[in-house]
């Protein structure tokens, strides 16, 4: 553990060296680019909307559309449980999407991570999905397929009732078992006033939360 941290600190600081390096230059670049470098071509308003897909916790960003848990269930069968179980067990490597309890988080070595267990937003579950799954063929969804799927996945974790329709505004509403699970880190180097000295107190934090928590084994 310590080597890690150990390891870890020397990089940030080279990380906040090439930030600031790099800041420094970049208005002389930015001001002349199209013409200086002459490749390229602006981003137009539809390819940034194309990636600009992001879902904040409370709700920012998801897309008109609506879909049903029922719609979910032949999704889920068809799109999904090939790799993550027809219960959300999960097969093989792949992870499990269903089981285990909030409170095992503090009380179990290995605790079980799941949407039901862990997941602290709805509407960050809709995101992830939509970026990323299915694994292999990422963004082939409808945005009502990808509420419909997302509707499946918190029916399975008994979250909301097997004829639940979600759409923006009922996804945004949904409180998640884990939603009181996270804080803020304690650790000094994340407050807003960065630490630029003596800072070396930090990792023994970050070691006593993780021991406390019990989410790292001891050896
Ligand atoms: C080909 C296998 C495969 C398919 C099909 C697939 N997934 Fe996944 N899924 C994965 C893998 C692998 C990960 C872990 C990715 C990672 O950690 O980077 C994952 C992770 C996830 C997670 C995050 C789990 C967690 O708690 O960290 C969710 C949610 C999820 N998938 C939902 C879906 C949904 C919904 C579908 C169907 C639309 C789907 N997946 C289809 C392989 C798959």
């Amino acid at each position: 553990m310590s080597k890690m941290f150990n390891w870890v600190r020397p990089g940030r600081l080279f990380f906040a060296i090439t930030v600031i390096t790099f800041g420094s230059l970049v208005p002389s670049v930015a001001g002349s680019e199209p013409a200086r470098l002459g490749i390229g071509e602006r981003a137009m308003p539809e390819e940034i909307a194309r990636w600009d897909i992001d879902v904040r916790p409370d709700g920012t960003g998801l897309p008109t559309g609506q879909g049903t848990v029922e719609q979910g269930e032949v999704i889920y069968a068809e799109r999904c449980a090939q790799c993550h179980g027809d219960f959300g067990e999960g097969i093989g490597n792949y992870p499990l999407l269903v089981g285990g309890e909030p409170s095992e988080l503090k009380t179990d070595d290995r605790p079980i991570k799941s949407i039901g267990s862990y997941w602290p937003y709805a509407t960050t579950l809709f995101d992830y999905v939509r970026r990323t799954m299915p694994f292999g063929d990422a963004q082939s969804l409808t945005a009502n397929e990808t509420y419909a799927v997302t509707a499946v996945l918190l029916s399975m974790n008994g979250i909301i009732p097997e004829d639940s329709m979600l759409d923006s505004k009922s996804l945004a509403a949904i409180n998640m078992p884990n939603k009181n699970g996270f804080y803020v880190d304690p650790n000094a180097d994340v407050h807003n006033t960065p630490c630029m000295e003596s800072c070396f107190d930090g990792p023994v934090i970050i070691k006593s939360v993780a021991k406390f928590l019990k989410v790292t084994p001891d050896d």
